[in-house]
């Protein structure tokens, strides 16, 4: 397809997020053509590194010069900035919907009616990945999934943004989107809290966190992929897997014995692991004793959980 045939496309907000769109959105043939953020050195940047894209201090003058504009700013500031936008105003035409997109996984689309009510199209767009603001972001977002929320031309026009970066997209029924961003964490930032954890307890054993990391991140990785193999259930490794009831009843008292909400944590956790280890073809022969004793220990941990950890 021509670039003149495809939706000029517009971001505000140069953030993480916005430099791997932007990019990748230009790689793909779009005419990306302007950009507006807090500080004018963020849009400068950003612009400077796609071609032909101005830019602009004032907001406006994205909407002024693309089809469909990317509010990429933080969730706080999705509201208050969309209230700026004027969508009524004479512009040039260009190919595809007039549309204002936000990136938000928690927010609702709603928080931009101000454009739909002046006869522009409303949507979400929210790529399921960790964006680091890297250049390699391009790169590894392909393969992601991005959850869209749009009708009619806009959702067609989304759909083949996320087929240009190599992604696959998504769709959550009316009403769910806070349940699947709050459950999508445990994906991202609480697998880091999971590391987080571990390095915090190695860390009296005398490993730094650089050291613990170049231990942990192979194996999760190899975690990652035999998950992909064999599926969550299939892929679960570890005392409770295997049945070792023993094991498992030592490591709950040696975290209850550190005090902070360490063995809470890794109760709820183990819990998890029973749950998945029943879901099995075979479930381990001690599968019913390990519940027993995960939720005795839970009995003690959890209802005097303390706020904090006692390792830091
Ligand atoms: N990061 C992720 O992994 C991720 C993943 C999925 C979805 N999202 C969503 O993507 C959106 C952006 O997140 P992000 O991580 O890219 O945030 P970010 O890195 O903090 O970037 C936000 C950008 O918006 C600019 N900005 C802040 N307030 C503004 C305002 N009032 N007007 C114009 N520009 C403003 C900032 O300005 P300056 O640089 O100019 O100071 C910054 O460039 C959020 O809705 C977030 O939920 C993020």
């Amino acid at each position: 397809m021509s670039q003149s045939s495809l939706p000029r496309l517009g971001f505000i907000g140069a953030g993480r997020l916005a430099r791997c769109l932007a990019l990748g959105f230009s790689r793909a043939g779009y005419a990306v053509t302007a950009v507006a953020s807090r500080t004018q050195a963020s849009a400068r940047q950003l612009a400077s590194q796609i071609d032909r894209c101005a830019a602009y201090d004032d907001p406006q003058e994205v909407v002024n010069a693309a089809d469909i504009v990317f509010l990429t700013v933080p969730d706080d500031s999705i509201g208050t900035t969309a209230n700026t936008l004027r969508f009524d105003c004479a512009v040039t035409p260009g190919s595809g919907p007039r549309a204002l997109v936000h990136c938000s996984g928690a927010s609702p689309v709603e928080l931009l009616a101000p454009a739909r009510t002046q006869g522009a199209s409303i949507g979400g767009f929210h790529p399921l990945y960790l964006f680091s603001g890297d250049r390699a972001d391009i790169e590894r977002i392909r393969g992601c999934s991005v959850t869209l929320e749009a009708d009619g031309a806009l959702k067609e026009a989304l759909t083949a943004l996320v087929i240009a970066l190599g992604c696959h997209p998504l769709s959550i029924p009316a009403g769910g989107r806070m349940l699947y961003h709050g459950a999508a964490h445990y994906a991202a930032s609480f697998a880091l809290c999971s590391l987080a954890e571990c390095v915090a307890l190695w860390r009296t054993l005398g490993f730094a966190e650089d050291e613990a990391l170049r231990a942990l991140l192979p194996m999760l990785a190899g975690t990652i992929e035999t998950a992909r193999d064999k599926g969550l259930s299939g892929a679960l490794a570890g005392p409770v897997s295997r049945g070792d009831t023993g094991v498992v009843r030592k490591q709950l008292e040696l975290f209850e014995g550190l005090g902070g909400d360490h063995a809470a944590l890794y109760g709820l956790l183990s819990r998890r692991a029973v749950e998945l280890a029943r879901r099995r073809a075979k479930p381990p022969a001690a599968i019913e004793a390990i519940a027993e004793v995960v939720e005795e220990s839970l009995e003690r941990s959890v209802n005097h959980v303390p706020a904090g950890t006692s390792v830091k």
